[in-house]
């Protein structure tokens, strides 16, 4: 039997339903910040998955993740995860925002290993995977510093090893690599790929760089202006090699242009 044929009437990994968010201010001025989102993304047995949303600056993307995440009740419709209606954090789900967020008086490694910590993983082992994760995000030389002694895009690379090293089913990713220089970004792209190639984990990154999503995303849900709403949900090529070379081939280019077409079209 293959996994396909396993997961057939499977429950869906992540389900939104007739989202809405409306922000409402003190001063009685709402917001309305995501408008009846609605999908789903099948658990699919041991294969991970990227799904990148993709919409303009302030249409409603870290509202859409925060609700996921379970910070921020939807004012309307629900979210599911394996099934289950959302009410707060969870651990089955990391996340990743889009300013860095690492505790201050812990050092970089302990910050990294600070939820396996919560759990009651043993020193040694906390340590071993901590190493681990601050190689892949080339923070090895930084592990004894404070966050107050780092980079912002340092700082944004310990608040990535620390949310992976939890290895959550479900990893919500906002904007995180916005801070990077071009050729640390490309290397968190890679790492994440080979993330989501390893583990039957769901990533869902939020971006409103076009080349990112084209580059990372299985799937990329575009998303209108505020308040968002879906405006077309496309499967991307799976491209065999991931290379430099990829970003200038025809093939990555048209991909490009169907998004750019579909974020700048006239609603
Ligand atoms: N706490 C809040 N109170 C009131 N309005 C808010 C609040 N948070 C966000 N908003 C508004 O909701 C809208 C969507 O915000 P959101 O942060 O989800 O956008 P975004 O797509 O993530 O933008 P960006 O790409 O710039 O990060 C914006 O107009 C923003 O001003
Ligand atoms: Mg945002």
């Amino acid at each position: 039997m293959t996994a396909g044929a396993l997961s057939a009437g499977a429950v869906p990994k992540l389900q939104l339903r007739d989202l809405h968010v409306t922000y409402r201010s003190r001063e009685g001025m709402d917001v309305e910040a995501v408008r009846g989102v609605e999908f789903d993304i099948a658990d699919k047995p041991g294969v991970g998955e990227i799904v990148v949303f993709l919409g303009p600056s302030g249409c409603g993307k870290s509202t859409i993740l925060k609700a996921v995440a379970g910070l921020l009740p939807p004012t309307q419709g629900e979210v599911l995860v394996d099934g289950v209606p959302v009410h707060g954090v969870g651990r089955d789900r990391g996340m990743v925002f889009q300013t860095y967020t690492s505790f201050a008086w812990l050092t970089v490694q302990q910050n990294v290993e600070y939820g396996l910590k919560l759990r009651g993983v043993a020193a040694a082992e906390r340590a071993e995977q901590a190493v681990k994760y601050l190689e892949a995000v080339g923070l090895s030389d930084s592990a004894k510093k404070y966050p107050k002694e780092l980079s912002g895009g340092m700082k944004q690379r310990v608040a990535i090893a620390r949310t992976l090293i939890n290895k959550p089913k479900l990893l919500l990713m906002d904007e995180p690599f916005g801070a990077l220089d071009p050729q640390t970004r490309w290397g968190m792209q890679g790492l994440l790929i080979d993330i989501s190639r390893k583990e039957d984990n769901t990533i869902l990154f939020v971006t409103h760089d076009v080349a990112e999503a084209v580059y990372l995303a299985d799937t990329v849900i575009v998303l209108s202006k505020r308040p968002a709403q879906i405006v077309s949900r496309i499967e991307m090529p799976h491209f065999a090699e991931r290379d430099l070379a990829l970003k200038s081939s025809k093939e990555f280019r048209d991909c490009e242009k169907q998004l750019l077409d579909l974020l700048y079209k006239k609603s």
